[in-house]
């Protein structure tokens, strides 16, 4: 064996996650590449939040029969959130006899003796824990994202919003001991990562576990601590427990970028409450003003999605008002998808795919006003930004100004990972252009 792959579908978490299979696989003294002929083991890493992430593995599985027809040889592993969901490993061993192995989202930590076993015994395997305490702390990491770094803070979620998977694949939630972090991120910056990005379901309920509790804003204040220059981010939140405290420790601290993520999901109370979101429209857009007002020009994120069941045209409306009136600095938009185990696949009044489809349309299309009017705002100012990448289809340099802004340039000088003075010189619809000064 001597080369893998690995495919990632999900969010940051999974991301991350596949960051850990790629350790494994490179401890094991495989080499990375991009060529399922050529890889010996192809991972996929898979996600089930919407039926389409599901779908795109589904295919990409299935497009590799031929391939591993030919090649008996290959190992063809499927792991995530997907084969953790109830009935799913089944669905996929059915579906695909050919997959060596499947394992859950709770087995990372164990994907090298579980690869060892396939290999020694030439049996195909299943393995799906329910025991959710086996966090993958400890695991060999292939970073891929300079000059960023992800680092996970707490596992799981308890909040069961009614439309929503998560739950159920990735179990209760766990905290890591703050010190066992706060190691991470200082090794993390000894060896040169400038931003690092602070992983969980609900940061806010991050310690509350943990015996004396810890909470979110302290673990914060701790990690700002750790010497030398670099930025600190987290996600995500949720607007049910975001307080004051959590605002104060973002403005009262330098490296904590001045941004957050905070997903509304619906600007309707009644769809809210339908949601299980603990919130209502009022109570959401109140934390919105307590952020602007604490921490002075705060960029604001979010998630929302239209179509949940019941979403009359008035609860629809409601979202789109509420986009009008926070005027986010990004939102991710989503249509509602149906996903079995949940209380909402359950829940009756579910809209019809045309509706969901034109107020997806209208939703994207209010954003995308809203996101190039913010972005002729930066032009003429100067700010900081950390250097992502080079962007070789465009020929200019990425990076993100502290609200979490791209901003393009160009550079005579590969300065991936430098943190520069970029002044904004044209907003080409929603893209931001600039100089270095
Ligand atoms: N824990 C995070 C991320 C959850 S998944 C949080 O609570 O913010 C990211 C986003 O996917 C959610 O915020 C939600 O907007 C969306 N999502 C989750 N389940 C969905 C579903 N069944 N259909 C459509 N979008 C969904
Ligand atoms: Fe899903 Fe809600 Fe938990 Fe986020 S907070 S992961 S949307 S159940
Ligand atoms: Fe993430 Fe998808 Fe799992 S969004 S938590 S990889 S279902």
């Amino acid at each position: 064996m001597k080369y893998y792959k690995v495919v990632t579908y999900g969010c940051q978490m999974n991301e991350h996650e596949s960051e850990k299979l790629c350790g494994i696989l490179e401890n094991l003294n495989l080499i990375k590449t991009d060529d399922d002929s050529l890889a010996d083991v192809i991972v996929f890493n898979t996600c089930t939040i919407r039926e389409n992430a599901e779908r795109r593995a589904y295919g990409n599985i299935g497009a590799l029969k031929k391939l591993k027809r030919d090649n008996k040889e290959k190992i063809i592993a499927v792991g995530g959130c997907l084969p953790q969901q109830s009935g799913k490993a089944e669905d996929l061993k059915e579906k695909f006899p050919f997959i060596d192995i499947i394992f859950g989202t709770h087995n990372l930590s164990e994907f090298e003796s579980i690869l060892k076993k396939r290999l020694d015994t030439g049996k195909k395997l299943i393995e799906i824990s329910r025991d959710e305490y086996k966090m993958p702390c400890s695991v060999p990491v292939k970073r891929s994202t300079y000059p960023s770094a992800y680092v996970n803070v707490m596992y799981g979620c308890n909040n069961f919003c009614t439309y929503c998977i998560v739950p159920y694949v990735r179990g209760r939630e766990r905290s890591r001991t703050p010190e066992e972090i706060v190691i991470e991120v200082e090794n993390l910056i000894k060896n040169g990562y400038k931003e690092i990005t602070l992983l969980g379901q609900n940061v806010d309920s991050y310690g509350k576990d943990l015996s004396p509790k810890v909470d979110f804003s302290d673990l914060l204040k701790m990690v700002a601590r750790i010497e030398g220059k670099f930025r600190l981010r987290f996600m995500s939140n949720h607007p049910k427990d975001v307080n004051l405290k959590l605002a104060q420790t973002i403005r009262d601290n330098d490296k904590i970028c001045n941004c957050i993520h905070f997903p509304v999901q619906s600007g309707s109370t009644e769809v809210l409450a339908l949601m299980n979101r603990r919130y209502t429209r009022k109570e959401y857009l109140d934390k919105i003003k307590m952020l602007r007002r604490t921490v002075k020009d705060i960029a604001i994120t979010t998630d929302i999605m239209v179509g949940f069941p019941r979403e009359s045209e008035k609860n629809f409306k409601d979202s789109l008002t509420l986009l009008n009136k926070v005027k986010y600095d990004g939102a991710f938009t989503f249509v509602y998808s149906k996903r079995s185990g949940t209380k909402a696949y359950e829940m009756d009044g579910h809209i019809d795919e045309e509706v969901k489809k034109q107020r997806i349309v209208k939703l994207v299309a209010l954003q995308n006003k809203i996101n190039k009017k913010l972005a002729k705002k930066y032009v003429g100012k100067t700010v900081e930004v950390l250097v992502d990448e080079f962007n070789e289809d465009c020929g200019y340099y990425m990076g993100r100004d502290e609200r979490g802004k791209a901003i393009h340039f160009s550079s005579k000088t590969d300065v991936v990972g430098q943190f520069l003075d970029v002044k904004i010189t044209k907003a080409d619809g929603i893209s931001i252009y600039g100089e270095i000064v």
